[in-house]
């Protein structure tokens, strides 16, 4: 056999589980814990390209201990989900914005090359195949987790000569416990998460295994996330599961959403890539890509201008900011709400940062 240079999805192979389980209740779940019956997988080495695709019972993986995706993180991974419609069609969100982006990391770590149409048709196979599993419920989705490890079996760093390009389902409902509800924020600028000629802006699991102790910092902190901060003029980033977003009134009175620039400090979102779509097609505020440094945000806040801020991300959909603990203070609105395209959002009504927390335990405002 010649060497492949990607693999095909007309080359499938199948194998059925001997033991399809019934997926629970969407009302039970939670993200990424239950798992559907079949994967897909495919192999890659250097003398001989790709192999066949194949869907097969859901299982562990044999993997050398010196896999170089255990000791130098040669990994990658997507997130992408299929929704089932009133119509009780199932859609996959955008996939090509996925299989663009899971190129581009895989040249980020030296993985190689494939067709992407080939992985999507894969994909969708594996939906067809797993389709029971897409939940019937507004609330819920199933989760599509692509993900591409280096397997070579040597201690050497290098381009690895053997890899899996493996992908798995999950039924999925809200990513944080607590719902779709607002989340706090931890903001610290003594840590970052990506720096300018770095790797933050490819979907590299050795992107999110250093956030971890931060992460737990803000847990124990009661926050739920940690928004990543960069540089002197402490410029929002991301919060490491989401893309961030500010809506707010300029000093001129006109109406603007602003998010962070693709400056390789932030993964490029697809969930980031739409909202900036529909809110410049319905051209009702102004909107921009541009640095957002903490300064001009809580300045916003203070004087009343800062409608709504809210994370959005495959995994995490849009997910309010109702509030953020920054130098020890918590800034924002106790809880306070607002949805994209609900109440305090771009949809227009209220305001964020109008009532709640002021003042008890970590005042809100003060600081620098
Ligand atoms: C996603 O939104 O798909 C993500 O990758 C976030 C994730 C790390 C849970």
């Amino acid at each position: 056999r010649g060497y492949k240079s990607t693999f095909l999805a007309s080359e499938l192979e199948l194998q059925r589980s001997a033991s399809p389980r019934a997926p629970p209740p969407p009302q039970e779940l939670l993200f990424g814990k239950v798992f559907t019956d079949h994967m897909l997988t495919v192999e890659w080495s250097r003398s001989g390209g790709w192999g066949r695709p194949q869907i097969r019972p859901f299982q562990e993986l044999r993997l050398h201990p010196a896999a170089s995706a255990l000791h130098y993180a040669v990994e990658l991974f997507e997130g992408l989900k299929a929704f089932r419609g009133d119509d009780d069609k199932i859609r996959l969100f955008r996939p090509e914005l996925n299989m663009e982006r899971m190129q581009r990391s895989a040249r980020r770590v030296c993985l190689p090359e494939f067709d992407g149409r080939e992985l999507l048709e894969c994909i969708r196979a594996l939906v067809r195949l797993e389709g029971r599993w897409v939940p019937r419920d507004p609330r819920s989705s199933l989760y599509i987790r692509p993900t591409f490890i280096g397997t070579e079996p040597t201690l050497g760093v290098a381009p690895p000569g053997r890899a899996l390009l493996f992908v798995l389902l999950c039924p999925v409902g809200p990513y944080f416990p607590g719902g779709f509800g607002p989340v706090r924020l931890l903001a610290d600028p003594r840590h970052v998460r990506a720096w300018p000629g770095g790797a933050g802006h490819c979907k590299l699991g050795g992107n999110y295994g250093p956030c971890l102790e931060l992460q737990e910092e803000a847990r124990a902190r009661g926050c739920q996330q940690v928004l990543w901060l960069h540089g002197p003029e402490q410029l929002l980033t991301e919060v490491g599961t989401m893309n961030l977003f500010v809506f707010w009134e300029r000093p001129d009175g006109g109406l603007e959403l602003v998010t962070p620039p693709l400056d390789g400090l932030i993964l490029p979102g697809v969930t980031r890539q739409s909202l900036l779509e529909l809110a410049r097609q319905w051209g009702e505020f102004g909107v921009r890509e541009a640095p957002l440094p903490m300064g001009s945000v809580l300045g916003a806040l203070r004087a009343g201008r800062l409608r709504e801020m809210f994370g959005a991300g495959t995994a995490c959909v849009v997910c309010p900011v109702g509030e953020i603990l920054y130098r020890d203070q918590v800034r924002g609105a106790g809880g306070v709400r607002g949805v994209w395209g609900g109440p305090g959002g771009p949809g227009g009504y209220g305001v964020w940062g109008s009532e709640g927390n002021f003042g008890g335990p970590g005042e809100v405002f003060g600081g620098p």
